[in-house]
């Protein structure tokens, strides 16, 4: 813990604490549906969206480690139990049971969507009073916003290829 950098919090630092432990929820979660994702995808451009997916995933467990780095800066514990997941996090767990391009997309955009408003939300309760934890969630949320564009684009070459037969 870095007793200056906690005490320049202008708020309740054990609330900011509870907010990157739901986010750091969220991010394992995410790496686990993407990298099974990843595994278990089928049917047409799947090896773009294996390519995307794998990209992702990796973002991911990054975004986890950031969010775990920033929480023992302010004195907090990253969740320690795999178990405790699914009660603290805000976008849940979609399992890849269907393998099918589009229905993989579809989950995982929604993910997104939901990663996207949480940060937004975070940057909102945190902006001018812990600017490293605003600047944190500025900075996944811009990797978030690229991996929903990312995936609708994998979706639209999808819809494309089925509506006018193109490669
Ligand atoms: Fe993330
Ligand atoms: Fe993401």
């Amino acid at each position: 813990m870095g007793t200056r950098g906690r005490e320049i919090v202008g708020m309740d630092v054990d609330r900011v604490v509870e907010l990157l432990n739901k986010a750091f929820c969220d991010e394992w979660l995410a790496y686990h549906q993407y990298w099974l994702g990843a595994k278990v995808v089928k049917g047409p451009t799947k090896d773009n969206v294996i390519a995307e997916l794998v990209q992702h995933a990796a973002d991911e467990l990054r975004h986890a480690d950031m969010v775990a780095n920033r929480i023992i800066q302010l004195g907090g514990t990253p969740i320690t139990e795999p178990k405790k997941w699914y009660d603290s996090t805000n976008c849940g767990y979609e399992a890849p049971d269907d393998p099918y391009v589009q229905a993989l997309l579809e989950q995982n955009i929604q993910g997104e969507q939901c990663a996207i408003s949480v940060y937004h939300a975070m940057m909102q309760e945190t902006k001018d009073k812990d600017p490293v934890t605003y600047e944190l969630a500025l900075q996944i949320m811009q990797d978030e916003v690229e991996h929903e564009e990312d995936l609708q684009a994998l979706l639209e070459d999808l819809e494309l290829m089925v509506t006018r037969g193109m490669k």
